[in-house]
């Protein structure tokens, strides 16, 4: 992936950020998706008081992107942290994440990440090796 085009995908990744919904942790987190057409879908994560309801960023990128008719995905970006400060260290996605991009990506699915100052591009296949699959 080019430079460009990982640039766009981190502003993305921050302006969807300022659409989440996090009055309970204090913790906000845009994503950023790229469709293998070249598309981008955007999520932010949305909180609920009951706690449990509360949707991570990269779920509500995947499954708007999802319900738009995609099914092959190339990278995501996630841009997140406290929104006591600027962003200042790498959100990796959680464990649940990992599981649904598992369900559409193969192990060559960039996620990029940064800390505001540098990047990191991680494979899907480091961040979840050995990865539950029913094998369809
Ligand atoms: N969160 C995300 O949206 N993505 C991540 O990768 C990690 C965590 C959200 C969930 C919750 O709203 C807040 O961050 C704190 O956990």
């Amino acid at each position: 992936m080019n430079t460009d085009t990982l640039s766009l995908l981190i502003q993305k990744a921050a302006e969807a950020r300022t659409k989440s919904y996090a009055p309970y942790s204090d913790f906000s987190v845009g994503a950023a998706l790229l469709t293998a057409d070249g598309s981008i879908f955007t999520g932010a994560n949305i909180e609920s008081a009951t706690h449990t309801p509360t949707v991570c960023a990269e779920r509500v990128a995947f499954f708007s992107a999802i319900h738009a008719g995609h099914r092959d995905f190339t990278a995501i970006a996630i841009v997140g942290g406290s929104n006591q400060r600027p962003v200042d260290t790498f959100c990796p996605p959680c464990g649940v994440c990992l599981q649904v991009m598992s369900e559409f990506c193969k192990g060559d699915f960039s996620v990029i990440l940064t800390d505001g100052k540098s990047r990191r591009v991680l494979a899907l296949d480091e961040l979840l090796p050995h990865r539950f699959s029913l094998g369809v």
